[in-house]
């Protein structure tokens, strides 16, 4: 899974592929975490998250990306349901977050870079940033 995962989400753009390797072994580890070290590792899957959308929505305002408010929207999204799970595991409910690192994570993060990202990647090409 995870290196189907990693082949498909190759761009070609240093900049985005950096950040997705990064994301993808934030993943795995908080994935693979023990009760011990399922906040510390979730919570830095959502903050490293945080600093990856950042850099990319700095990327699409260079290339003046025309769908740039749709994918922040859900960059947004995404953040905001990372701190809702990171919050309940703070609290002790680790259920659900363990479904989210398990199942939605890899199932999101593939389907937002084929779908956004991948677009993107293919615009700055375009203009030359790659
Ligand atoms: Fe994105
Ligand atoms: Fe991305």
């Amino acid at each position: 899974m995870t290196d189907r995962l990693l082949q498909d989400l190759v761009l070609g753009l240093a900049e985005i592929d950096d950040d997705h390797a990064a994301s993808i072994a934030l993943w795995t580890a908080a994935r693979d975490s023990g009760p011990a070290d399922f906040l510390a590792a979730l919570t830095a899957w959502v903050d490293h998250l945080e600093t990856h959308f950042v850099r990319e929505e700095m990327l699409m305002k260079r290339i003046a990306y025309k769908e740039i408010a749709h994918h922040e929207a859900e960059h947004r999204r995404v953040v905001a349901e990372g701190r809702g799970f990171v919050a309940q595991v703070a609290a002790g409910r680790t259920m659900m977050a363990r479904a989210y690192a398990a199942e939605m994570i890899p199932d999101w993060l593939r389907r937002h870079v084929v779908m956004f990202d991948s677009e993107v990647a293919r615009v700055a090409k375009l203009a030359g940033v790659a």
